[in-house]
């Protein structure tokens, strides 16, 4: 397995397997890998021939009061991970080699970044957009892996693939959960055993949410108090928001049409979480 640190080497590797006829799945993260990132990188590694995972802990995405400092850093069992599930590169650029002195280009995010996310964490989704076009444009990856646990991120992403023509396929993963159903993150390492066993509420809230849509209720007011009132339930909770939403523009639906998606954040202490849920309404045959 190749560790690959600038941004020409990773541009030249990706061509001369191009060359070869080789195809290339990508999964970008930003270390601390943990079985969510296990399996996207299975996923790319059942459809291409070969496997780039990149690791970079984006400054860009960070806003001043952050955690990019205390953001967990393991390289090295990010590496041993890699190295079981037969990824072939691993990119983790410095962040000098990402964005060199006299670095100026951002890339403007759509109304899709508006709220949520992108209202908790303002400079976010500009980061994000703007690593990610940087880092297809380098890897030129054939199909890229996202979880499904951002996402808003994946649906910006999707957004900003078609709009700049940014190379090969997008996929989305399910997300990957505990067995009490908190969804796998980089940032549980965090919490603390208290915090922990009160982290589930969040998939509770989602779950609640989603069980009153299929017992008939469409009111997205409604829905987003059933789903308030589970996370209440959690004293060291603060619920940031629980809403109903249309899983194409993010914005809150009334009511409930054919599909939505249940987006919610948490903060405790100081660590934020984020989940989603899907729910589909089937038609009554
Ligand atoms: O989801 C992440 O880990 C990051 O936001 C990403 C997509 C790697 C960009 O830095």
């Amino acid at each position: 397995m190749k560790t690959i640190r600038t941004t020409s080497a990773m541009a030249d590797w990706s061509r001369r397997l191009h060359r070869e006829g080789v195809t290339i799945g990508f999964v970008p993260t930003m270390g601390a890998l943990h079985e969510g990132h296990r399996a996207l990188i299975r996923a790319a590694r059942l459809a291409c021939d070969a496997v780039v995972v990149s690791i970079f802990v984006n400054p860009t995405q960070f806003g001043p009061t952050e955690d990019l400092a205390k953001y967990p850093r393991r390289f090295r069992l990010d590496r041993a991970l890699c190295a079981k599930e037969g990824v072939d590169a691993i990119f983790a650029p410095t962040a000098a080699a990402m964005y060199p002195a006299g670095f100026q280009t951002i890339v403007a995010v759509p109304p899709l970044a508006r709220r949520w996310e992108g209202e908790a964490r303002p400079h976010h989704f500009q980061g994000v957009s703007t690593v990610v076009t940087k880092l297809l444009s380098l890897v030129q990856p054939d199909t890229t892996w996202f979880g499904q646990k951002d996402f808003q991120q994946a649906a910006l992403v999707h957004q900003l693939a078609k709009d700049l023509n940014l190379p090969g396929a997008l996929r989305v993963h399910p997300t990957v959960r505990e067995r009490d159903g908190l969804a796998l993150s980089s940032r549980n390492v965090y919490l603390s055993a208290q915090q922990r066993e009160a982290a589930p509420v969040l998939y509770r809230a989602l779950q609640a949410g989603a069980a009153v849509i299929r017992e008939g209720e469409r009111r997205g007011a409604r829905i987003q108090r059933v789903m308030a009132r589970v996370a209440a339930t959690e004293r060291a909770v603060k619920a940031e928001y629980l809403a109903v939403c249309d899983p194409s523009s993010l914005e809150p639906v009334r009511t409930v049409q054919r599909e939505a998606i249940l987006l919610g954040a948490i903060r405790i202490g100081t660590i934020r979480l984020l989940d989603n849920l899907p729910v589909t309404i089937r038609a009554k045959s």
